[in-house]
């Protein structure tokens, strides 16, 4: 009777925490690994179309759409980033017009929506256009790996069971394009002292990029970034609708 009273004291609390702005319930599926397995019971890739993972809780709807270059770092902070790439269908043919929704945390590991009044609205998320040859390219910021919100349930049942809140730092992306399966996924920085513990079990081998470093004064002014800067290259393959 005593276990069944806390479990459901337990699961109210969870649902008294979630508000428009926190999913208490999403954070405990995930830190359960339950939205891992129906992620993955849900999308086997099998001809290298990219990987998807877990939504997390940090997505807003209704953010600014921008151009291909376009800066989603609004307040200048952290290390300069370049993101760029191209969306493409799995036999290699560009795919124009694809939605590259993406969000992130910044050199702190928090989400705007984390710091309001510290951080501007809308920082370090948007969402890109794939151009004629299938490219996006966009500037950012270098994220940090960030602890999920653990002043929670969730954050007693890690406690309890002795685990770290941590996610390895990464970028968040939903590309979608007409005709074709819309992905949720992440790109994993390489280097993250997390990405072998994450705390959703997000991580797909697959999902781990190359940043590399440059220190290029002319590729930096180029890119309208200051130098030295990061780059990542990544290239999505997106499957066709069933
Ligand atoms: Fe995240």
């Amino acid at each position: 009777m005593e276990e069944w009273t806390y479990g459901v004291n337990f699961l109210t609390r969870t649902g008294q925490l979630s508000t428009d702005w926190r999913q208490e319930f999403i954070l405990l599926s995930d830190t359960l690994g339950i939205s891992m397995l129906v992620e993955t019971l849900n999308n086997h890739k099998s001809h290298g179309e990219t990987e998807s993972t877990v939504l997390g809780p940090f997505h807003i709807a209704n953010v600014p759409h921008f151009d291909n270059g376009a800066n989603i770092c609004l307040d200048g902070k952290g290390e300069p980033l370049w993101v760029h790439g191209t969306v493409r269908n799995a036999k290699g043919k560009a795919i124009a017009g694809a939605k590259l929704d993406v969000w992130q945390a910044n050199e702190d590991g928090f989400y705007d929506v984390q710091q309001k009044g510290v951080q501007p609205e809308n920082n370090l998320r948007g969402i890109f256009t794939s151009d004629k040859m299938g490219r996006y390219f966009f500037r950012s910021a270098y994220p940090r790996f960030y602890p999920i919100p653990y002043d929670g349930t969730v954050g007693d049942m890690l406690k309890a069971l002795d685990r770290n809140p941590n996610r390895p730092a990464h970028l968040h992306f939903i590309v979608s394009a007409p005709g074709y399966e819309t992905v949720i996924t992440h790109i994993f920085t390489p280097d993250c002292p997390w990405l072998k513990e994450d705390a959703v079990f997000g991580v797909k081998q697959s999902l781990i990029a190359d940043f590399k470093h440059v220190n290029n004064p002319k590729q930096a002014a180029e890119r309208s970034l200051p130098n030295p800067f990061r780059s990542v290259e990544w290239n999505f393959i997106l499957s066709k609708e069933k």
